[in-house]
């Protein structure tokens, strides 16, 4: 085009970045290139080619790792990995030296993300580049912090790590700089599509320093990540989709490997009517039109107040016949090439299948070749549609309406995930009541798609679990120190005795504020130390379970209480615990043969502690490299059921309860299988403390039986076994089905009396990052 035809038309120039340097990399290395084990790249294996999707040039040749591979980048990691976690000044200064080699070469990663990615040099270069650089920086400095700040926690050994295609170079940073900062060594795998900048990267960190074996890059499929899962790795950290982070849970449970998912989504975007309409149409720009619509947390489900909708929808058309759409490389493009064809005909396939509400595509210029897709508007679905409720991962926009600001809550949260939400709105009373509505990770405010190395970034439901950024993410990647010893199954006592008690003493269950027979009219005598029959414990069942989340259910508004009416309660509970303690430290003695006053007293302080932490565990602002604020906030993870302790029953049931009610939760305890009596008696005091009705429900009975029935309940958000009967594994399994939190022992011992403090108000918790303008 002319000078004279661009004046003529006022249309764009091509102006396009250089692929040289680029390809000459390329070149330099070979064009084909091995895995990075152990600080040098192996030769070439079995390969396959990664192209560049934009014009279905190959760019280069990797290796199709095998399970030999996975070995020695595990071994070579195992290695490494202790003198790594020696000196936090050492990592710091190396993590310090990546960031400052990215920075140099920042230009080189932007365009060889774009040429392998399709992704617009315009966000390669303003966005994933210099975030990724940012990540090394701030982790930097936890590096350098950690032994001082954190001298409780070490690093968990040996990461495996597995990241999608959709932010090649960010996501191996979210990955790897947390995990070096805290002493980890990693063996991480790109995705098949995107390993140019991760091999890049290898080759940055050998200038770097990095020592030989902490850092390891394996490339391939699918199969490689599977082989990744299943080695001798101590966590395992993946993003990608819904399907493979439920079949990695599966694969890891029981395996005590600590995991955390990054997964899909189907976020919500919703425009109220007093809204700046300009910025939140720019703004959808950013939602769904960014990489692709190929994000994770994409806004991809709109939103928008019925009274301004026709309005609304109108000027979206127009700006998005104004989105540029073709060469990655071209400075001046809006939207890029899909990553692959494969993904570009899962995106045809689930559009083309849609006959509901009305398509528009955008009245733009498409490139004659490639994988491209049209930024595309669909109109009109109904809630439930499924391309309401599924994934895209395209550049493709679904639309509702809605009237009221209850009616968008609904909408917005109607979706089995739950990974992050955008609203717009004038009116700060309005958006700051609606935020904490959302059920969402992340939530902006008047912005969107804003992401930071200070805040926490992450999901609820089924967009999985675990936060990457700030100490919340750091969190992740390190362990309580010490060696716990194993658990050894706790046995009940038997006998032929006579009973204690001339009365029969049958138990109750204890749900919804009444005691409750057990549905299935069963119990279980338990006998003391010496085989005198104490009483029957009854055997609950999973109409009980049912009746107990029904009843966690009616105690919602205990979610919405204030720190400081929760903590008046467990102080409450404490000297009501007080008062009875003979009677409870008598019969913990009766049942288990020993320490009840210990324990009694024990427990009476833990009260105390979750008192104290009720209304301080709070959460934090962070301070983002822009205009606002991130506040890190402490939600209530929801509905949690809680096999206690064996070994402690008064003592491991009360360490359980208190910080989940601390931290507004409700929660269903199932007593200790062997020795149940002290909690069917805590009831009383639950009743005398003002504890509400349903915030707390006890259950006893077999904990073999119940584990199943509640791991797989759809209804209970996180499961916590402490039982000495060996369950995680089955509990972590089931939970899988819809990526329910789990902790549990996985056969480790706990010492009960010095259990508490920040991991259990941890678990208690779940961090809503909430984005919200601030400052000039
Ligand atoms: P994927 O989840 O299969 O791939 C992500 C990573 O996991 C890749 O490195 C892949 O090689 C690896 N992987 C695949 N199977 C594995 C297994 N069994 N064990 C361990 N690792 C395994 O994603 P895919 O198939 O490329 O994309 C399909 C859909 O997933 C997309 O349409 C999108 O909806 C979603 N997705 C979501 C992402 C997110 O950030 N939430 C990222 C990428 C895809």
């Amino acid at each position: 085009m002319t000078v004279k035809e661009i004046f003529d038309t006022m249309e764009y120039g091509p102006a396009p970045e250089s692929a040289a340097e680029a390809l000459a990399w390329l070149v330099d290395m070979g064009g084909r290139f091995g895995c990075f084990i152990d600080g040098a790249f192996t030769d070439p294996g079995e390969t396959f080619a990664s192209t560049n999707p934009a014009t279905g040039n190959d760019l280069a040749h990797v290796t199709q790792a095998t399970q030999a591979d996975v070995d020695a980048a595990v071994r070579a990691a195992r290695r490494a990995q202790p003198a790594w976690a020696k000196d936090g000044h050492a990592r710091a200064r190396v993590l310090y030296a990546i960031a400052r080699l990215l920075q140099k070469h920042s230009r080189l990663f932007a365009v060889l993300e774009s040429l392998d990615n399709g992704k617009p040099i315009r966000e390669s270069r303003d966005i994933d580049v210099p975030l990724a650089i940012r990540h090394f920086y701030h982790h930097a400095g936890y590096a350098q912090l950690m032994d001082a700040e954190q001298p409780d926690r070490e690093a968990h050994g040996v990461c495996g790590q597995i990241v999608p295609w959709n932010f090649p170079l960010l996501m191996l940073a979210w990955k790897i700089a947390p995990a070096l900062a805290a002493g980890n060594t990693v063996v991480l795998k790109p995705a098949e599509y995107t390993s140019l900048t991760a091999l890049l990267f290898a080759d940055i960190c050998r200038q770097a320093g990095v020592p030989k074996g902490a850092v390891n890059i394996l490339t391939g499929d699918g199969r490689v990540g599977e082989m990744i899962v299943a080695a001798e790795v101590d966590k395992v950290a993946f993003t990608g989709s819904t399907g493979v982070g439920r079949r990695i849970r599966e694969a890891t449970a029981g395996s005590g490997k600590s995991l955390t998912l990054e997964l899909g989504g189907k976020s919500p975007y919703i425009v109220f009517d007093d809204a700046d309409i300009d910025s939140a149409i720019e703004g959808l720009v950013d939602a769904i039109w960014f990489n692709g619509g190929q994000v994770c947390c994409a806004g991809s489900r709109l939103l928008v107040q019925e009274s301004i909708a026709e309005n609304f929808h109108t000027r979206l058309k127009a700006r998005m016949d104004k989105l540029r759409v073709g060469d990655p490389l071209d400075k001046a493009i809006d939207v890029g090439a899909i990553v692959d064809q494969v993904q570009l005909d899962t995106i045809t396939r689930m559009v083309d299948a849609n006959a509901e509400g009305e398509t528009y595509r955008a009245n733009t210029a498409m490139p004659a070749s490639g994988c491209f897709y049209p930024p595309t508007l669909i109109t009109g679905l109904s809630p439930a549609a499924t391309l309401m409720q599924e994934e895209i991962f395209g550049p493709v926009l679904v639309a509702t309406t809605f009237r009221t600001p209850a009616e968008a809550v609904e909408i917005a949260n109607n979706t089995r995930y739950g990974l992050a939400a955008t609203l717009w709105s004038e009116n700060v009373n309005l958006a700051l009541d609606i935020a904490p509505r959302l059920k969402a990770g992340v939530v902006w405010v008047n912005g969107t798609n804003m992401f930071d190395a200070a805040a926490p970034f992450g999901g609820i439901r089924e967009s999985g679990f675990g936060r990457e950024g700030g100490w919340e993410g750091l969190a992740a990647y390190t362990r309580a120190r010490g060696k716990p010893a194993r658990l050894k199954p706790v046995q009940p006592h038997s006998g032929e005795g006579a009973p204690r008690d001339p009365l029969d003493r049958t138990a109750k269950l204890y749900i919804g504020g009444k005691q409750a027979r057990p549905d299935g009219g069963y119990s279980t005598p338990i006998h003391g130390p010496k085989g005198a029959l104490l009483g029957h414990a009854p055997k609950a069942n999973r109409k009980d379970v049912r009746n107990a989340v029904e009843a966690m259910n009616a105690a919602k508004g205990w979610s919405g209480t204030t720190g400081h009416l929760r903590a008046q309660i467990l102080f409450y509970l404490a000297e009501n615990l007080s008062a009875r303690a003979d009677e409870f430290a008598e019969r913990v003695d009766t049942m288990t043969g020993k320490g009840g006053a210990r324990e009694v007293d024990a427990a009476i302080r833990r009260l105390f502690t979750y008192a104290a932490w009720a209304d301080k565990y709070d959460g934090v602002a962070k301070g983002v490299p822009l205009r606002g604020l991130a506040l890190a906030l402490k939600e209530p993870v929801g509905k949690i059921a809680a096999l206690c302790p064996d070994e402690a029953p008064l003592l491991g049931a009360v360490s359980l309860l208190a910080p989940a009610l601390a931290m507004g939760n409700r929660i269903t305890l199932v007593a200790s299988e062997p020795f149940p009596l002290a909690l069917t008696d805590l009831y009383q005091v639950l009743e005398t403390s003002d504890v509400p009705g349903g915030a707390v429900n006890i259950l006893t009975g077999s904990h073999a039986e119940l584990a199943p029935t509640l791991a797989d309940h759809l209804d209970i958000d996180a499961v916590w076994s402490f039982s000495s009967s060996d369950l995680s594994g089955e509990i972590e399994r089931r939970a899988a089905a819809n990526l329910k939190r789990t902790w549990v022992n996985n056969g480790r011992a706990r010492d009960w009396a010095t259990a508490e403090g920040t991991e259990f108000l941890d678990a208690a918790t779940e961090i809503k990052t909430v984005w919200v303008p601030y400052g000039e």
